[in-house]
């Protein structure tokens, strides 16, 4: 297991932290880290801008909308993308102007564009016709728009996590005439599209798919041109950079991840008049490695089996606190963490499940020293992107904090565990109904 700092890029607590942490506010935890999330930030907004100085970044907030998250992103110079009302919502909570705000969805409901129209959104990435129509309806300002396109490329990640591909919900097929079709219906409304997007996918250890997508947007955005005159100002690229889940994944590094995206685009487009903007929108590569998980070993069980035994050690999170594994196969990095400091003994592989009334295999194959028992620590790397936004109230368990080590030193709880007024607020029963 590697354990160099110097080539460690994920945020990682000592083992004293770890313990002391999970005693202070419990288990399960989330816990950020502050300036490695402002790092994470800085360091792709350097990369993207200079592989192409007219280039701007946008946080796709979906993997992480916590507010305090929102609010350190956006200081930092990035544009929130926000997927849904809530997403919107959240933005604003966190005091994100909402013309910093990009507001994507793939089934907006009309309540919705009103919402973001009215409240001043920067963009609007339209995914559909009747999309177009409904926007055209909305009462208040007109603001700027841009098509999201499928462009046929699959980018051989998750099946679940690919979007690009031409089997897809998302967006206007560029191969069968619809994306076309689509901007000039809003040029014949005089809508302001101003460009075009499309996302690939998610986790890409490489930047292969994403090339190929601006690549083919870009060539849709010269046809555009050529065709009908229109000038494409935004090239919406997407995100999807994937992270050092798992010691051996090795993702390109940003600065070549974004020299070769911008490289990839700007070839299609030389000899053109047209210099549009690039935008990234990545989610995953900006908060995923600030975070970690905290749980408690509940118990340890070594049962019998076909092939011999197999170890379970249960914790006390699961599938209401990390989906990503049952729902992806995700894979993680996991360090054991005595809860008295006791030393180690040798390794050997075990399943870490989860407290949910199912399967719910965490990890599996993970080496754990064979003393490892109740109330230890295991700590989870990776776990700041689609952790606490995808987190479930399965079986009735509250869903975690999350704490933020600040960069003075100083913790600060940023999302309350869960109470069980919170939990039961929603409902109530039937008078008449009774026990
Ligand atoms: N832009 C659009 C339009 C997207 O749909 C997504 C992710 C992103 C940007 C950001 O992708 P990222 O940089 O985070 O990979 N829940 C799944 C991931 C779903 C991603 C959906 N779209 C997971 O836990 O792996």
């Amino acid at each position: 297991m590697p354990t160099d700092a110097a080539v460690e890029s994920r945020f990682v607590l000592t083992d004293e932290q770890a313990r002391s942490l999970a005693a202070k506010f419990g288990t399960p935890l989330y816990v950020l880290d502050e300036a490695h999330l402002r790092e994470r930030v800085r360091r792709y907004r350097r990369a993207f801008t200079s592989a192409h100085a007219n280039s701007e970044l946008t946080y796709a907030s979906k993997a992480n909308s916590t507010l305090a998250v929102l609010a350190i992103v956006a200081s930092e110079g990035c544009l929130i993308d926000v997927a849904s009302e809530g997403e919107l919502r959240a933005a604003l909570k966190a005091g994100v102007p909402a013309a910093k705000c990009h507001m994507h969805g793939n089934a907006k409901s009309s309540a919705e564009i009103e919402f973001a129209v009215e409240s001043g959104v920067g963009q609007i990435i339209v995914d559909n016709s009747p999309e177009i129509e409904a926007i055209a309806g909305a009462s208040g300002q007109r603001l700027d728009l841009l098509l999201r396109l499928a462009p046929g490329v699959d980018p051989k990640t998750h099946a679940k996590i690919s979007t690009g591909q031409a089997d897809t919900k998302f967006g206007f097929n560029i191969a069968d005439g619809s994306a076309e079709k689509a901007l000039l219906r809003c040029l014949e409304l005089g809508l302001p599209v101003v460009g075009f997007h499309c996302h690939v996918g998610s986790q890409l250890l490489d930047p292969e798919a994403q090339v190929s997508g601006g690549q083919i947007v870009a060539e849709f955005a010269k046809a555009m041109k050529r065709q009908h005159g229109f000038e494409a100002k935004v090239l919406n690229l997407g995100g999807g950079m994937g992270i050092r889940y798992r010691d051996e994944d090795q993702p390109m590094p940003v600065e070549e991840y974004c020299q070769a995206l911008a490289a990839g685009v700007t070839d299609v487009l030389a000899g053109t008049s047209l210099d549009p903007l690039l935008v990234q929108e990545p989610g995953r590569w900006i908060v995923g490695e600030s975070g970690v998980t905290l749980y408690a070993v509940s118990c340890v069980k070594t049962v019998p089996t076909p092939e011999g035994e197999r170890t379970y050690v249960v914790v006390d999170g699961g599938m209401s606190d990390n989906p990503r594994p049952a729902m992806y196969g995700g894979e993680y990095t996991v360090r054991w963490i005595a809860s008295d400091g006791r030393a180690g003994q040798p390794p050997k592989n075990v399943r870490v499940s989860g407290k949910h009334c199912e399967a719910d295999t965490l990890f599996d194959d993970v080496p754990m020293p064979a003393n490892v028992a109740r109330d230890d620590v295991l700590q989870v790397l990776c776990t700041g992107a689609y952790g606490s936004s995808m987190a479930s109230n399965y079986n009735r368990y509250p869903r975690p904090a999350t704490v933020l080590l600040r960069e003075d030193g100083t913790q600060s709880v940023v999302q309350q565990r869960e109470s069980w007024d919170e939990m039961f607020a929603r409902e109530t029963v039937p008078e008449d109904v009774q026990c």
